[in-house]
């Protein structure tokens, strides 16, 4: 189970993610819907402490995730990476 409660995150005085709560059961599913700029992965990055909330708290198997190492939490939880290479890929040229 995670629940999110009351999550609040802003960047240079400009809020990113504005009270947003939910919970997903074990074994559930839960899909974010939200335009370009809505807050969706910096949501998901503070599931797993990659960022952490300016407020509000996460609770992940009934424990707030700032009780967890971040290391042992995120081995505990899969996570794909939107922009996974160090550099952009560079189209192959044409010969
Ligand atoms: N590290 C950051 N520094 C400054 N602004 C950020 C940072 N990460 C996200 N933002 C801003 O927070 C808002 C939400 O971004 P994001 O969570 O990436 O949205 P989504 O994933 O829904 O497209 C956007 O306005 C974005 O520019
Ligand atoms: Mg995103």
């Amino acid at each position: 189970m995670i629940e999110a409660s009351q999550l609040y995150k802003s960047f240079d005085g400009r809020p990113a993610v504005q009270g947003v709560s939910f919970q997903v059961p074990e074994g559930g599913r839960l899909m974010l819907l939200g335009t370009s700029g809505s807050g969706k992965t910096t949501t998901l990055r503070m599931l797993n402490r990659l960022i952490d909330p300016d407020a509000g708290h996460v609770r992940f198997q009934g424990k707030d995730t700032t009780s967890f190492r971040p290391e042992i939490l995120r081995r505990q939880m899969g996570y794909v990476m939107q922009q996974y290479g160090l550099f952009p890929i560079i189209p192959s040229r044409k010969t």
